[in-house]
């Protein structure tokens, strides 16, 4: 039994749990907890009670605690029923944990989660180990993956729905002479990640090596965004302060084709002030438009941002192998690679991008079965503004 006692005290509601402090309900807000029939259910959205149907000072005429449920009758002879398990956790400030990444460098090789394309197409648990790994680290490696277009698609869309671009649904980056995107050039490049001048970048980038010509060069370098954010943060709080509050403007224009242009911050910040996601790439900036007073400090702390993603310290890098695939989280990883010899070895990748809500709902919804202590946690939302 949760909860011991409940009583009204107005616009509030003592709880007395059996275990643990006594806490403390709105009135207002358990009135609009109700799922029972007649209010309708908020998770699927069948929902009828509105905030605007539940009057400031609401009262309830009678609360009876039993064994699992809490039965509350209210002033307009209105009846409500409660998990006490629900209750108890919420007044005990419970309701609202946030998921807390865990940070890397260069140190990702010991801890990086591999999974067998096997197991991940046919298991759901392995499935969901390999999303849980992508929500610790915001990257993982599949392993074994065959080299047909098909077995890309097959396995990314386990991970939910592939967002189609103008580049398509699923492309080869081919190192190749007329290159249209850097990626095609062997050009080294300094991690990145992709598309920050789309308002809504790509979520989850999957990375399937075909031909790689190792030894050549072309190792990827992969950058934990949030680890470098925090790295700012502490030591150049000014910096960080201009990168998570101000706006920096990226472009990407093919005349006549496509125009993209977005104003964002390059490090977004949830309520609580945690980094929820990162934008940044060096090659997309446009000329930016801050004031005068502030575009050297703007100019700086991209310097320093810069700096911090190059440094070896920072990087996790490897040397992709045929039937490797890298999956991870454009607006948390930033991802880049070495230069190459392109008369020694042709570089072949191909890639799809999955919608990052798509992916954590995957999470979520498989961790209602294999760890549903889990599936509730706020988990960090990407580049929301
Ligand atoms: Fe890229």
């Amino acid at each position: 039994m949760p909860i011991r006692a409940m009583r009204g005290e107005g616009q509030r509601i003592a709880v007395e749990p059996t275990d643990g402090r006594p806490g403390r309900l709105s009135t207002r807000w358990l009135r609009l907890a109700c799922e029972c029939e007649e209010c309708g259910d908020t998770a699927s959205g069948k929902r009828w009670l509105t905030p605007a149907d539940i009057l400031v000072g609401v009262r309830a005429t009678s609360i009876d605690v039993s064994a699992s449920e809490v039965r509350v009758v209210w002033e307009d002879g209105h009846v409500s029923r409660y998990g006490s398990d629900f209750l108890a956790d919420h007044a005990g400030g419970a309701g609202t944990s946030r998921f807390q990444p865990q940070l890397w460098g260069s140190d990702l090789s010991a801890r990086l989660g591999r999974f067998a394309f096997d197991a991940v197409v046919a298991d759901d648990e392995a499935l969901f180990q390999s999303l849980r790994a992508l929500r610790n680290h915001g990257i993982a490696m599949l392993t074994g993956v065959p080299a047909e277009t098909e077995a890309t698609a097959r396995v990314a869309s386990r991970y939910g729905p592939i967002r189609e671009t103008s580049y398509g649904k699923v492309f080869d980056l081919i190192s190749r002479p007329d290159a249209r995107v850097a990626g095609e050039t062997a050009r080294a490049q300094i991690p990145h990640t992709d598309e920050p001048f789309r308002y809504s970048p790509p979520g989850f980038i999957f990375f399937h090596a075909i031909r790689t010509g190792a030894g050549t060069g072309g190792t990827s370098l992969m950058v934990d965004g949030f680890h470098v954010a925090e790295l700012m943060r502490t030591r150049t709080p000014e910096l960080f302060e201009l990168l998570s509050r101000h706006g920096v403007t990226f472009h990407r224009e093919h005349p006549g084709e496509v125009f993209f242009s977005a104003e964002a911050h390059v490090i977004s910040l949830d309520t609580s002030g945690t980094v929820t996601g990162i934008r940044y790439n060096d090659r997309c900036l446009a000329p930016q438009t801050a004031p005068l007073d502030r575009i050297d400090g703007l100019i700086e702390a991209l310097a320093e941002l810069t700096r911090l993603i190059c440094d070896p310290q920072n990087q996790f890098q490897h040397q992709l192998q045929p039937g490797e695939v890298l999956v991870f989280d454009n607006q948390r990883v930033l991802h880049g690679r070495s230069a190459f010899d392109p008369t020694l070895a042709v570089r072949h990748l191909r890639s799809c991008n999955i919608d990052r809500d798509g992916v954590h709902s995957a999470f979520r919804t498989l961790a209602r079965r294999f760890a549903p202590e889990e599936a509730e946690a706020i988990l960090y939302q990407g580049a929301i503004f």
